[in-house]
């Protein structure tokens, strides 16, 4: 029968040539994953289709309103402490735990004096009326106290040591309850998917949805983004000596200066040495230098004359590596007039590499620390998917396996490749969800 012969046969067309057109079209065909031209950039690595695109969930942007409690529970404070986006995201934190409690917000403390060594508190850095108008239908947030409570301080309640799964309900409330004004530091440990979706939505929202710089410091940062060359991309390198000495890893070839600052920042935490040395590094335990991150960005054909601005502190170490070969690399300290920048404290300078971040063109982060989460969720709340995090891990199990040369960079490529694709490596907190596109 004809049938028989025929089918068979064009079935067989067909899928070649679906098969051709997938691997001729396709950016991850064997013909264009060998990055090609180099100083075009015609396939670097935002040019890789995405197959994973982290979004706001609906059950947060397009939720449908419940009414807040008509009676509050009392009166929180969140106090937040370390850097900047270590604050924020506890913070983010605490709106959600009042929020489960029935709390009324006050405005929080940032104490960043132990950090950095200054004073600036919530409303140095955010515009508090907008977060209070932002909030509005999420909880009630008030900017002053009634007078019978103003009188006392909190009673502080801290969970920030505890361990593994607690219940805020029954172990804050009470407090709460008992004092009408308490302060509170969040628990890392805690799983906030556990959260019921009000309190959730409420959280998402103070941390995505209602926090932007106050009108001077946005001033300042846009100064700043409109004196970097375009296009740009903002690479968060984190090759500090506290980082490298905390990190308890050895690096050969660094210079005597580098030494000397890393031992200094040590303290009691040695590095790792022979075999436990190569375990550790082999689990991405250790932070890329910028030799490295120059050479993983030639791996990725991101082109050597591309505009890079390094939102990073002024510690940063052995930066020639990278300023060597990706020569249009630009700094807050070299584009901000002098006494500008030197009036600005850690919180501020931190909240400018905050903004050009997230309106960058894209963003390389070479760890996954508080401001790179940070970033990576506010990007993708804007819209902006060019967003990558080097994987340390990669690099050390490639490298340990003796690959070098051209052989490591295709095999750097590949492993971005994928991870960019599939939004790994980026994986964002409760408040976004991916969406297969
Ligand atoms: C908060 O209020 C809602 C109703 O508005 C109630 O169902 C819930 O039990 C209250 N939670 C606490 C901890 O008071
Ligand atoms: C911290 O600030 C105080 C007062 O401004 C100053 O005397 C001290 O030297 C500073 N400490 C450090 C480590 O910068
Ligand atoms: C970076 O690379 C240069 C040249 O290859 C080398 O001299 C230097 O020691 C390297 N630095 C680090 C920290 O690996």
């Amino acid at each position: 029968m004809i049938t028989v012969s025929v089918k068979p046969l064009f079935t067989a067309i067909f899928t070649l040539s679906l098969f051709l057109a997938i691997v001729l079209l396709s950016p991850s065909s064997p013909f264009s994953s060998v990055p090609s031209n180099k100083q075009t950039g015609k396939s670097d690595i935002w040019g890789v289709k995405r197959l994973v695109e982290w979004r706001p969930c609906k059950w947060w942007i397009h939720r449908p309103r419940i009414a807040l409690s008509a009676e509050s529970n009392g009166y929180i404070r969140v106090d937040c402490y370390g850097g900047l986006n270590q604050m924020r995201r506890d913070f983010c934190d605490g709106v959600g735990i009042a929020r489960l409690l029935n709390a009324t917000l006050v405005l929080p403390k940032f104490e960043a004096a132990a950090y950095w060594n200054e004073s600036s508190g919530f409303a140095d850095v955010f515009d508090v009326d907008y977060f209070i108008q932002q909030m509005d239908g999420f909880i009630k947030v008030v900017k002053e106290l009634p007078p019978e409570v103003a009188l006392k301080e909190p009673f502080r309640v801290d969970c920030s040591k505890r361990k593994g799964q607690f219940d805020y309900i029954e172990s804050v409330l009470p407090s709460l309850l008992k004092y009408q004004y308490i302060s509170i530091t969040p628990a890392m440990s805690q799983r906030r998917d556990r959260y019921p979706l009000d309190a959730k939505a409420a959280l998402c929202q103070a941390c995505y949805g209602a926090l932007r710089l106050t009108r001077t410091l946005e001033q300042k940062a846009a100064e700043l983004l409109e004196a970097i060359p375009k296009p740009f991309l903002s690479l968060h390198l984190r090759f500090e000596p506290d980082m490298v000495a905390y990190s308890q890893c050895e690096y050969p070839g660094l210079s005597p200066a580098s030494k000397e600052a890393i031992e200094a920042a040590r303290g009691d935490r040695k590095p790792w040495t022979g075999e436990a040395a190569r375990i550790w590094r082999k689990r991405g335990k250790c932070p890329l230098t910028p030799n490295e991150t120059a050479f993983i960005f030639q791996a990725l054909s991101i082109p050597t004359n591309t505009n890079i601005y390094l939102a990073a502190g002024d510690g940063l170490m052995e930066i020639e590596g990278l300023k060597s070969i990706y020569t249009n690399v630009v700094t807050k300290s070299a584009l901000l007039s002098g006494e500008d920048f030197l009036n600005m404290h850690g919180n501020t300078k931190a909240a400018l590499d905050y903004y050009v971040s997230i309106n960058s063109d894209s963003y390389v982060a070479t760890f996954f620390g508080n401001m790179d989460k940070m970033v990576a969720a506010m990007r993708a709340y804007k819209g902006l998917h060019n967003t990558l995090f080097l994987s340390r891990r990669a690099y050390a199990e490639l490298t340990s396996k003796g690959l070098d040369g051209k052989e490591l960079m295709q095999a750097l490529w590949l492993a971005h490749k994928e991870d960019f694709a599939m939004g790994r490596g980026s994986a964002l907190p409760d408040c976004f969800c991916d969406l297969k596109s």
